[in-house]
């Protein structure tokens, strides 16, 4: 028995080795992740009396986005490296208090109008409408309260290859300034092909003026690690709309050959920005506008192997490469964001489309139907 005992708990321990090696170390290859597409919806704040949840949707890949219905702030994005390591590549705050105190639009949704109009006023019919001016001598972003400060009503949805979140808003006749009863609708679908789809529909009672868009600051070698001037852009636009002293298009639509604003062949986004006042913040007249989705920019980081792919309907992109930050915004993790942390690549109508007659049209009318979509498609390179 005496010699019984230990013979049996020598078996026991092996057993509990075999059963080890098995679950953990029984294959040479690397054990898949496994994940599949899912959805989680949390309590995050309140703004306004009303409730803001953060949505998380993630794919079989892991790749995971988070959103809230306040702003429809994209607030984490992680996406893979060329090793697999995730990352975080969307610049952002911790908690809801530092989007409400001050935020160069991280993450948002921008409406009304995204970007400038002059002088904060338009005419449609005779009718001159004014808005606030919130950017020197002009209106920008929707204004002081713009869709990225509101609390949207929100929807998920989940199917095996997509989730997402639909945001509904009814702008009142009027609000900052703009006419129209107007009624917004933002889904956002995380697919299995990573990419983040952002549909935009609008419709309105009175005619009245519209430009949606998505501002997040990307950084694809992770939120807070340093400048975006090592990373590489192209953007296939053969033309831009050159701006006067406040950012606001001249009107003339600029051929970008032999000019600091061609990017047709990728560019390191350092190798010129010295030269370019103030930095990168143009709007870039997209090739092929003929209201089809297509590929119009792709952004690679050389050392992470990241890579993302901007496809659009829409005939413009405002290229802004975080010329504004300073470090007063510290981010996510207590990370100061400093000049050049982040770039956006805004899809979009023209700044001061609705005074300028040559660009295409921003006017909405009654009856009609906006209806765009945006894709952010992340990758590796090869
Ligand atoms: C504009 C910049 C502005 C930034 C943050 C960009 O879309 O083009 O001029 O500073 O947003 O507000």
């Amino acid at each position: 028995m005496k010699r019984l005992i230990p013979f049996l708990l020598m078996l026991a321990f092996t057993g509990i080795m075999l059963t080890g090696c098995n679950g953990n170390h029984g294959s040479t290859k690397k054990k898949p992740l496994k994940y599949e597409m899912n959805m989680k919806k949390n309590l995050f704040g309140t703004v306004d009396g009303k409730q803001v949840f953060e949505f998380t949707l993630t794919n079989k890949n892991g790749v995971e986005v988070k959103i809230l219905n306040y702003g429809g702030l994209v607030t984490q994005l992680l996406v893979p490296d060329k090793q697999g390591n995730f990352d975080d590549v969307v610049l952002g705050y911790d908690s809801l208090q530092d989007y409400i105190k001050d935020t160069p639009y991280f993450g948002a949704i921008v409406g009304r109008y995204g970007n400038r109009i002059a002088k904060g006023q338009f005419t449609i019919d005779g009718q001159t409408y004014k808005l606030a001016l919130n950017n020197g001598p002009n209106h920008l972003h929707g204004g002081i309260k713009g869709f990225d400060k509101i609390v949207w009503d929100a929807e998920d949805f989940i199917k095996p290859e997509a989730a997402g979140v639909i945001l509904t808003h009814l702008s009142p006749d009027n609000e900052e300034g703009y006419p129209g009863n107007l009624k917004a609708k933002i889904t956002y679908t995380l697919t299995n092909d990573n990419e983040l789809k952002i549909d935009y529909e609008a419709e309105t009672d009175k005619s009245t003026v519209i430009n949606l868009t998505h501002h997040s600051y990307f950084n694809l070698k992770g939120q807070g690690n340093g400048n975006i001037l090592g990373h590489h852009m192209q953007i296939l636009a053969d033309r831009f709309t050159p701006v006067d002293a406040t950012l606001i298009p001249t009107g003339e639509l600029k051929d970008v050959q032999s000019t600091l604003m061609d990017f047709r062949k990728p560019e390191s986004i350092g190798s010129r920005i010295e030269q370019v006042e103030g930095g990168y913040d143009h709007n870039f007249v997209l090739n092929n506008t003929d209201g089809k989705m297509r590929l119009v920019a792709k952004v690679a980081e050389p050392k992470t192997g990241r890579k993302m792919e901007v496809l659009t309907d829409q005939p413009g992109i405002q290229f802004y490469s975080g010329n504004f930050l300073d470090g007063s915004n510290i981010g996510k993790g207590g990370k100061p964001y400093l000049k050049h942390f982040g770039f956006c690549l805004e899809t979009q109508h023209f700044p001061d489309s609705p005074n300028q007659a040559n660009f295409p049209s921003t006017l909405l009318k009654p009856g009609e139907t906006y209806k765009t979509q945006t894709i952010y498609r992340f990758g590796v390179t090869e």
